[in-house]
């Protein structure tokens, strides 16, 4: 329960609008209608727009800046995403199009709450895992690494709640793996990083039909603002109270934004291969993070990727090439893998029973599992005791 019962304000023309606002309000139990007599402050105004724009927009800036810990809910007859990216931008937590949908109101009442109640007890909520998968070499694999791996976590059912970030610049094409047509991405966020909050992110992130979150790369180099250490600092921050898992397709760049994520990151996937370029790539990489002093070797777990058996270059001198373990292999099917690509769905959607998927969805187990499973599965890639633990 809040110690103190929040005190909703409406300022809302329509009045079946206003109707339908006032019941769900009275329906929480915990929130409670402003009255006349009261002359304290609101904790939560509900504001419809209306003809003037502008000045509805001078107004609300007057309200939040009056008042720094009261919200703002609007709701208008107009849907047009500029202007609920505006209100965004200004700190209004919620945007309802009209007509209402109860649910929706109501999920926002709830979130107002818990918002309230976090703040009464001093709880920041959970600290999600960050998954940085990074490419030895163009074309490793990665995004398909990262699409499957996320939509693997929600699959398993042992995660509650997963994000899919794309870091590829304008070259991310995280939408066309999962058919999506995304309104916003992370130049949204890159803009004005100050004004990003965990509503404004929920606002902005793109939803898939397994209940992925996704934040994807720009459309175009022109449009965005570069991602800075601090503004990747802050998302990450946000995202992690957030989302139980954030699976980032961190491509292969190392600007400090990247660097940012791979020292935030609980693990780093190195996405390498059978194959002396991608062999000799991740030596490299490997040598690179030993110089910069992070992540410890504990946190890179090399994924080989396009696994096949009886190739020239066996996994144990994958291993000795590279002084480093082999975390998981992913068999090589191109035939699924692009046709996942092709028709925009995941490999499980299509082919459950490949062995592609298999692994996929064996390596979202293992990172959940931890370093308990690390062991056994050392035994069993590998055949011999004296791999595990290395
Ligand atoms: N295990 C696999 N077996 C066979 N083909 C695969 C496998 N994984 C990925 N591919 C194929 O390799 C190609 C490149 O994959 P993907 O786009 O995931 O790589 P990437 O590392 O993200 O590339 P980029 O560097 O362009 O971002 C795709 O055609 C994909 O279908
Ligand atoms: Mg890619």
């Amino acid at each position: 329960m809040l110690k103190i019962p929040a005190i909703v304000e409406l300022e809302v023309k329509n009045h079946a609008v206003e109707q339908m606002i006032e019941r769900t309000v009275q329906s929480t139990n915990i929130l409670r209608l402003r009255k006349k007599e009261d002359t304290g402050p609101s904790h939560l105004l509900i504001y419809e727009m209306g003809e003037d724009e502008e000045k509805d927009f001078s107004y609300i800036q007057t309200k939040l800046n009056a008042s720094e810990s009261a919200e703002i809910f609007l709701t208008s007859a107009k849907t047009d995403s500029s202007l609920l990216l505006r209100a965004m931008r200004m700190g209004v937590k919620e945007f309802f199009t009209q007509p209402l949908q109860e649910a929706e109101i109501q999920g926002a009442l709830q979130s107002f709450i818990k918002r309230r109640k976090d703040a009464q007890s001093g709880s920041h909520g959970k600290k999600g895992k960050i998954i940085d998968i990074i490419g030895s070499k163009g074309g490793a694999g990665s995004t398909t690494i990262a699409v499957n791996l996320a939509a693997g976590f929600l699959r398993k059912n042992k995660t509650g709640s997963v994000a899919l970030l794309d870091m590829n610049g304008f070259f991310g094409d995280i939408p066309l793996f999962l058919s999506l047509d995304p309104l916003y991405n992370w130049s949204e966020v890159t803009k004005d990083i100050h004004r990003v909050d965990e509503t404004f992110l929920m606002n902005i992130l793109t939803r898939h039909a397994s209940g992925l979150c996704v934040l994807p790369a720009p459309p175009t180099s022109n449009s965005y603002v570069f991602p800075t250490a601090d503004t990747i600092e802050h998302l990450l921050d946000i995202m992690q109270r957030l989302f139980d898992v954030i699976v980032i397709d961190g491509g292969q760049s190392f600007d400090d934004a990247s660097l940012k994520i791979i020292e935030r990151a609980d693990s780093v996937l190195l996405i390498s291969s059978l194959d002396l370029p991608f062999l000799h790539n991740t030596h490299k990489m490997l040598k690179n993070f030993d110089y910069l002093g992070y992540p410890s070797k504990d946190r890179i777990r090399i994924v080989l990727n396009r696994y096949k058996k009886g190739t020239e270059i066996s996994l144990d001198d994958a291993r000795k090439t590279l002084d480093h373990s082999i975390f998981w292999t992913v068999a090589n099917d191109y035939k699924t893998a692009s046709s996942a690509i092709n028709h925009g769905k995941t490999i499980s959607s299509i082919a459950p029973d490949s062995m592609i998927n298999k692994n996929l969805l064996g390596l979202a187990d293992r990172l959940i599992k931890g370093e308990e499973g690390d062991k056994k599965k050392r035994w069993h890639l590998f055949g011999r005791r004296k791999d595990a633990g290395k």
